[in-house]
């Protein structure tokens, strides 16, 4: 592959910095192509956590994913390349009604997705992701979970374990990138132009799409599948971003999405240009208050040691 001279620029400093650069699979492709780690949300949690050997981890996804590797490495440098890059999911759970929740059911273990800010994470039993919600709710072998924020992946689990009372933080946390997307209407019509083709949705779609869809996966499992999968042509039901990826790795298959322009501005907000900057100047450094980066490592770590 041929890296533009600002790759080539980036990978320098990154040289000179002894820097590890991790990546999510919604970057944009010029991102994604000189990453140190390009993966999934429980991917670049494990290798965060195995950072040992880098001076500073350059974060390019979003605050929460740049904080959770903050929380893993509390004497490091993270950097975020932009203070924009804000998931507006990770926002919608305030500490009011999770705390409203953990007082009217104190039994109830607190499973929350680590699409959540360091503050929530820290008054959580465990986190979990995409590639793990029902394996971690399962294992915890309670009646009634406090889960949350999103709820399509809510019923992503309480699908898989129908006994477990779910309780949701908020009532109806979502990301508006999958609720875009829909309910899987569009998705089926193109299955139907494209006979033998595979749809995937992601867990944060919607139930009806997540009905209808052949595999419901988190984005490292859709990397995963690809690399297994016969079909030639795949209606992918998630961020844009993982589609460049994977059209990238697999250029004999088609991966259409299942609904054009699903674009994650928060994701969008890191470039190539701002990534040279702030590995340059070493901004935009992520701080945890010690006490919340404390309790809420328990958290993140019980879950990687969970799945
Ligand atoms: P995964 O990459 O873990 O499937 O999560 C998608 C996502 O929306 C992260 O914000
Ligand atoms: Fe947040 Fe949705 Fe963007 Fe993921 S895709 S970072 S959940 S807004």
């Amino acid at each position: 592959m041929r890296l533009n001279n600002l790759q080539q620029k980036i990978l320098e400093v990154k040289k000179q910095k002894n820097a590890l650069i991790l990546v999510h699979n919604y970057q944009v492709p010029e991102i994604q192509e000189i990453a140190d780690v390009l993966g999934d949300s429980l991917e670049l949690c494990r290798k965060a956590q195995e950072a040992n050997d880098a001076d500073m981890i350059v974060f390019c996804g979003v605050d929460f994913m740049a904080e959770t590797a903050k929380v893993l490495n509390p004497d490091k440098k993270v950097v975020i390349p932009s203070v924009k890059a804000v998931c507006p999911m990770a926002g919608m759970l305030s500490m009011i009604t999770l705390r409203e929740a953990k007082t009217k059911y104190p039994d109830a273990p607190v499973v929350l997705y680590v699409n959540t800010l360091a503050d929530a994470k820290a008054e959580a039993t465990v986190t979990c992701t995409s590639a793990n919600a029902d394996k971690i709710v399962r294992q915890l072998g309670a009646k009634q979970v406090i889960f949350g924020p999103d709820k399509n992946l809510g019923f992503f689990v309480q699908k898989r374990l129908p006994d477990v009372e779910l309780i949701y933080v908020p009532e109806d946390g979502h990301c508006r990138v999958h609720r875009f997307i829909g309910k899987g209407e569009e998705a089926m019509e193109l299955k139907k132009q494209n006979p033998g083709s595979e749809v995937w949705a992601h867990p944060e779609c919607e139930p009806e799409f997540q009905e209808k869809a052949d595999y419901v996966l988190s984005t490292g499992g859709m990397v995963r599948r690809a690399n297994e999968t016969d079909a030639e042509v795949i209606i992918v039901g998630t961020e844009e971003g993982l589609i460049d990826r994977l059209q990238r790795e697999h250029p004999e298959k088609k991966f259409l999405p299942a609904k054009k322009y699903s674009v994650c501005g928060a994701m969008k907000r890191i470039t190539l240009e701002n990534l040279y900057i702030a590995m340059v100047d070493e901004e935009v450094e992520i701080h945890v208050p010690e006490e919340i980066a404390k309790k809420a490592t328990v958290a993140i770590e019980r879950m990687l040691e969970m799945s």
